[in-house]
């Protein structure tokens, strides 16, 4: 038998050395050309200390040409397949390579890239060493000249970095351009765009008075669609004086959208570079909820100039510095532009689907990880959400003034540094946070589990409360971690008795006495969030229809009312049979009373607890049951509230082009309510649909319509479809929803529907977008990826395999929905576990695919 491959090296924080040799400055000349693109890099290299080690470039699937150290030739080497190492004698040399890369042939998406016809680049995290060799680590600041020559009309707009400089046109149709970045940076931050691209063009004077040019870049049919992203960039530079006072640096800031993106969006210095999704934007074709995303992550690459680019990452392993924060900055921003309890009840939502199951899997990482096999696997909910939930915690245990002072001094401490956590760490310290205690957070994987007992005295009219803290994922002899965490204690007709502000449990176990009180309360715990835990135990439903009817803290509200549900669908898979409809009825009827005072609150927590959410909650989950307790639910809330959820189904009309946040909260419940009225499936609700579809007037009301229709059985459906196929096949980022609403549709034929739509005309797996809405928009529809038979394992197996040939970053996020195996009861988990086992047994497969099918398995 064959042995199989060694394991590549596991990278170790605790291996960190500073770089052996710096790059002050660099000169980048790029001869641009899809096929075969020519790149003469000058550097200028200084050694870092006293030693005689090698200078070590990295470098991959470069084509090396010429050499010159100190002007002079040298020798190339056999092989420079990984990088290269060069013995250098003097303290400070210039080396020069010339090296051929080949942007056409580039599926990664990674270094240089063409995309719809432009060439664009990709450099975080270790993509720069696919242009050119390099020190490509965060800690290696340069300055950076560039010059790109290219044919003048394929490719007349040539951006870089900074600001620019000279430009011209040169013989046999060629131009030219020089762009010059007086900041120092990693190579992460790097890029250029070369391509046949039209500005949206605005302006923004920071308070100091510097002009800023602003430009989006897209084909010139989307420039009208870029009018909400130029909005959110100039809110969002003005939001970051205020708030944080931070100015922008550079004399034109720049965005530029691509159809073919790995990620979001990519913060590069003064060159921001955007997946379409998030930058094009109008009613016709984007909903609500991507009106918002982008926005919220316009704010987040802005923000990056200071929290990622200022002051950058000493390692990739401090990377939550720069995500965790800058994250906690968009979310923040984002408050800032809506209802603040609507925005948090969002961002706990996400935390609890992406990265509650993260920790509780064997992906689970602390925010800052010790080791990786690959840097790509590690940008994950753990070190953005989770990350951004640690500085939430440290801003409010400061508090605004004292936080508003720390953050100031991280940004003057460390501007034009590379740094860590423990800069970040000493800067809280030194307005007060016990931050040797925080930093716990920091290291330690898994979600806290707050455990409450209370036990009453009836004579002396006391509570003593126990709260005792715990991590199933910590080490043994882990120290206790420091949980902001409040509570209320309601009276059994309501009244709320106490209440807690900024209690702060540091030790494992925490006792508080509770006076005046004559019967034992009702505890509304871990009110507001205030860490990212789990609090124990849930309330009996009695408890929790009190608390929905009675808790005057509206994430407190909306928690009891989702817990309500939650624990009625737990118990209806155990007992086999709909159980707590009655209660979840009558407190979704109290809750729908209030509909027009807040219809986003009401909307947000009118919707039921996902599947997976459930599953969430049970030792071993059965997605059959789940589903089919969650169905019945449904049904017996339409049963309940029927008229009801018509009577606001047909008062929530809004002009589609209201984008306030009162016209949004509308058409959010309105999509809510009509989802509910199809539970059964009903004729008239299908009907209905179609018609909220054919009439409406932007996409959120046309896209909750189809959404709603993809799991009916009514041929109302297919004609939904057609309609939007037939309105938005060109469009790419438009026509990725018609792909998504069919691979998550519960429909019982729905594997079959997906196995026909991955051969369609318009499926191709080297677009991540669409890659995504087909593959993972399948892989999360819990009762169908989980039908038995195994065949939706399959089926994703396959996918990632012909994925991983193409783009390992994409095959290694596709997979990871089977690395919950162990979760599942039989026969899924084992088919799961299976399908997992097969493709780590593929030879061949990428060092991303390698990392997360062994870890998986463990
Ligand atoms: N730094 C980017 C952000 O704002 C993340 C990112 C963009 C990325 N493109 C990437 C990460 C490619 C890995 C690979 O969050
Ligand atoms: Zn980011």
């Amino acid at each position: 038998m064959q042995s199989p491959a060694p394991l590549p090296p596991l990278k170790k924080l605790a291996d960190y050395q500073p770089p052996d040799w710096l790059v002050p400055e660099i000169a980048l000349d790029f001869d641009l050309d899809p096929v075969r693109t020519l790149v003469r890099a000058t550097l200028k290299i200084e050694r870092n200390g006293a030693h005689r080690r090698p200078l070590c470039l990295d470098g991959e699937e470069l084509e090396m040409l010429e050499m010159k150290i100190d002007g002079v030739s040298q020798p190339l080497p056999n092989s420079a397949a990984d990088g290269l190492e060069l013995a250098i004698g003097p303290d400070a040399a210039t080396v020069e390579t010339l090296v051929a890369i080949r942007p056409a042939a580039n599926s990664r998406l990674m270094g240089l890239y063409a995309s719809g016809g432009n060439l664009c680049t990709q450099c975080e995290a270790e993509g720069f060493r696919r242009i050119t060799f390099f020190p490509d680590r965060p800690d290696v600041l340069s300055r950076y000249h560039v010059r790109m020559e290219a044919d003048a009309q394929r490719f007349p707009v040539l951006l870089a970095n900074g600001n620019p400089g000279a430009a011209g046109s040169l013989p046999d149709g060629r131009h030219f351009a020089e762009w010059d970045d007086p900041f120092p940076k990693p190579s992460y931050l790097f890029a250029l765009v070369a391509g046949n691209l039209a500005a949206l063009r605005d302006a923004f004077t920071t308070r100091s008075g510097r002009h800023v040019a602003l430009a989006i870049w897209v084909a010139a049919a989307d420039v009208p669609r870029c009018a909400h992203a130029m909005e959110s960039l100039k809110a969002s530079m003005a939001w970051d004086e205020e708030v944080y006072g931070r100015e922008y640096d550079l004399d034109q800031f720049n965005i530029v959208a691509v159809h073919d993106f790995n990620f979001g969006a990519m913060e590069n210095k003064g060159l921001n570079i955007f997946n379409a999704k998030y930058v094009l934007a109008d009613p016709d074709t984007a909903t609500d909820w991507d009106f918002d995303a982008i926005a919220g992550i316009v704010a987040h690459e802005y923000f990056h100039n200071w929290s990622g680019n200022r002051v950058t990452c000493r390692d990739w392993f401090q990377l939550s510095l720069k995500e965790g924060f800058t994250v906690f900055r968009d979310q923040q921003f984002s408050a800032s532009r809506g209802s603040p309890a609507v925005k948090r009840i969002e961002a706990v939502r996400q935390l609890r689907a992406a990265q509650f199951p993260e920790d509780a899997g064997p992906l689970a990482h602390p925010v800052r990880p010790d080791s990786y096999m690959e840097i790509s696997n590690f940008y994950t909910a753990t070190v953005y959400d989770k990350g951004a939930e640690l500085i939430r915690m440290m801003a409010r245990l400061l508090g605004p003034e004292k936080f508003r002072r720390a953050t100031d001094r991280y940004f003057d401490a460390n501007d034009g540094r590379a740094a860590t956590v423990e800069d970040f760490l000493a800067a809280m310290q030194s307005e007060g946070l016990d931050s040797a205690r925080f930093k716990h957070w920091y290291e330690q994987p898994g979600t806290p589990q707050v455990e409450v007992s209370a036990s009453h005295d009836a004579r002396a009219k006391t509570v003593r409360l126990s709260l005792r803290q715990s991590n199933p994922k910590a080490a043994e002899g882990a120290p206790p971690l420091p949980i902001p965490f409040n509570f209320a204690a309601f009276a059994r007709d309501g009244r709320k008795l106490s209440e807690t502000r900024d209690l702060l449990l540091t030790a494992p176990e925490t006792d508080l006495l509770l006076e005046g009180l004559d019967e034992p309360p009702i505890l509304s715990l871990n009110r507001g969030f205030a860490a990212p835990i789990v609090a124990r135990p849930a309330p009996a439903r009695a408890e929790l229809m009190l608390l929905a009817a009675h808790e005057d803290d509206e994430f407190a509200r909306y928690e009891a009312i989702q817990q309500l549900m939650l624990s009625a669908l737990v118990e209806s898979v155990h007992d086999g049979k709909l159980c707590g409809a009655e209660d979840v009825a009558q407190a979704l009827s109290a809750l729908l009373d209030g509909w027009e005072a807040d219809p986003a609150f009401v909307a947000e927590t009118l919707l039921i607890p996902s599947e997976p959410l459930v599953g969430d909650q049970m030792q071993s989950v059965d997605p059959a049951a789940i589903h089919a307790a969650r169905e019945a639910l449904r049904g017996a809330i339409l049963d309940a509230l029927g008229p009801r959820l018509w009577e606001i189904w047909r008062a929530t009309g809004t002009d589609g082009a209201d984008l306030s946040a009162r016209a949004k909260g509308l058409r959010r419940l309105k999509g809510i309510t009509l989802s509910l009225l199809l539970a059964r499936d009903g004729a008239e609700a299908a009907a209905a649909a179609l018609a909220q579809y054919a009439q409406a007037d932007c996409m959120t009301d046309r896209m909750s319509a189809l959404t709603a229709l993809s799991h009916s059985m009514r041929p109302e459906r297919d004609t939904a479809l057609a309609a939007f196929r037939e309105r938005y096949a060109a469009l790419p980022e438009v026509f990725d929803k018609w792909f998504l609403a069919q691979a998550a549709s519960t429909r019982a034929d729905t594997l079959g529907q997906v196995q026909a739509l991955a051969a369609d005309r318009d499926f191709d797996p080297r677009n991540p977008n669409r890659l995504r809405a087909l593959v993972l928009g399948f892989a999360g529809n819990q009762p169908r990826f989980h039908d038995a038979g195994g065949q939706g394992y399959a089926f994703l197996g396959r996918q990632v395999l012909d994925a991983d040939r193409i783009n390992p970053q994409s095959a290694a996020r596709l997979i990871q929905p089977l690395t919950r195996w162990r979760r599942f009861a039989a026969p899924w988990g084992v088919q799961m576990q299976e399908t997992l086992q097969r493709v780590a047994d593929t030879p061949g497969i990428s060092r991303d695919l390698t990392e997360v099918v062994t870890t998986g398995l463990k």
